[in-house]
């Protein structure tokens, strides 16, 4: 019997061929895909106050650090690994002897950012890592024993920069990709199976509670009716700009479309639902004494935050949370512009 062939090493896989002298495709960039050996040209992205490709800027980690106030040797959960940024900061301050359990819903990001923060030292013994919607939090928790209560559990809702700025994964109207959209791409219909089945009542409501899209109606109705007709994410942009008025400008077809993007992706993912279920788990899976913090980056986020925060406090769930929303500061901001719709709320468990 012949040997099967080796698989071929991806150490030597050649770099993706660009046109021009700079890279500019999201695959091309291999230097920003790459930061441990090219930590420069990371620094001079970051300076212009973009996103490396692959790569997540973790948001407000100073004041999440001030309001989860972790000590060393705690328990805790990061509902929302991403990247790993703010893990990897929990991860310092927990130790020695802390333990992180950091959930994610990605497949195809999940085992790069573990195998990221193995390489910086974080063990299991440190590091449990799961592919787990934040839906299961409990589960996840009895899993590991730790039914009895975390001492903080922490949420950086929606997309990370890395689903969204990977044309393959079908998020961003800026390149021409199937209309995915699902941040686990195996699980459940995708955008564009989703929009072949919604009827025009849903849509609508989804893109006016979803988005606050003014034409919610319309588009709703024109959507459907081109159903068979948007695989794409630049067919789906295309159909959203024939169905606006004509008075309409560039600027604000632009709006609508992200908008009708958003709301989709939020619909597809049922991000408002999974984040009902955690509000409701959340004082079960904190001990006396332990510390929720949620990123939103949408209102109707932030408002679910907010009233179930208000609810607990009211019942005596929560002995205090957050008076004022924090935001991203000015500085912040310029340097990463992701950071501007921010909000972040926390709770004490009582
Ligand atoms: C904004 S990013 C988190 C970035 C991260 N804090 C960092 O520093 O890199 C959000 C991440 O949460 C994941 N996610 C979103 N909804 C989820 C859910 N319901 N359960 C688990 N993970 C989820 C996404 O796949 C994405 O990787």
């Amino acid at each position: 019997m012949t040997d099967p062939l080796p698989e071929p090493n991806p150490a030597h896989r050649r770099r993706p061929r660009y046109r021009g002298t700079h890279p500019r495709g999201f695959r091309e960039k291999y230097k920003e895909h790459a930061p441990e050996l090219y930590p420069e040209h990371t620094e001079h992205v970051r300076a212009r106050g973009m996103t490396p490709a692959g790569q997540h800027v973790p948001i407000l980690v100073e004041e999440v650090l001030a309001v989860l106030a972790l000590q060393p040797g705690e328990r805790g959960v990061d509902c929302t690994l991403g990247y790993g940024g703010h893990s990897r900061r929990f991860l310092e301050r927990l130790a020695p002897g802390g333990q992180l359990l950091a959930l994610d819903v990605d497949p195809l990001e999940l085992p790069k950012t573990q195998a990221r923060l193995r390489t910086l030292g974080f063990g299991e013994e440190a590091l449990c890592v799961r592919r787990t919607n934040f839906a299961g939090l409990r589960a996840a928790l009895a899993e590991l024993d730790w039914s009895a209560g975390v001492d903080f559990v922490f949420a950086d809702l929606g997309v990370s920069s890395m689903q969204i700025d990977d044309p393959a994964r079908g998020f961003s109207f800026k390149c021409d990709a199937p209309l995915d959209m699902r941040m686990n791409p195996a699980r459940g219909p995708s955008a564009a199976q989703w929009l072949e089945r919604v009827e025009t009542v849903e849509l609508a409501r989804a893109l006016q509670d979803d988005a606050d899209e003014p034409f919610a109606q319309r588009i709703a109705a024109g959507l459907v009716a081109r159903r068979g007709r948007l695989r794409t994410t630049l067919e789906l942009a295309a159909a959203i700009r024939s169905l606006l008025p004509a008075h309409v400008d560039e600027e604000q077809a632009e709006r609508s479309t992200r908008r009708v993007f958003q709301a989709v992706r939020i619909e597809v993912n049922d991000e408002f639902g999974v984040l009902d279920t955690l509000l409701r788990a959340l004082p079960e899976c904190l001990r006396s004494g332990g510390r929720a913090a949620l990123l939103s980056f949408h209102s109707g986020e932030d408002r679910r935050v907010k009233k179930a925060f208000e609810a607990g406090l009211r019942s005596g769930v929560y002995s205090a949370c957050s008076p004022d929303l924090i935001r991203a500061a000015p500085e912040e901001q310029r340097a990463n512009p992701r950071a501007a719709p921010a909000k972040l709320r926390w709770a004490r468990r009582t």
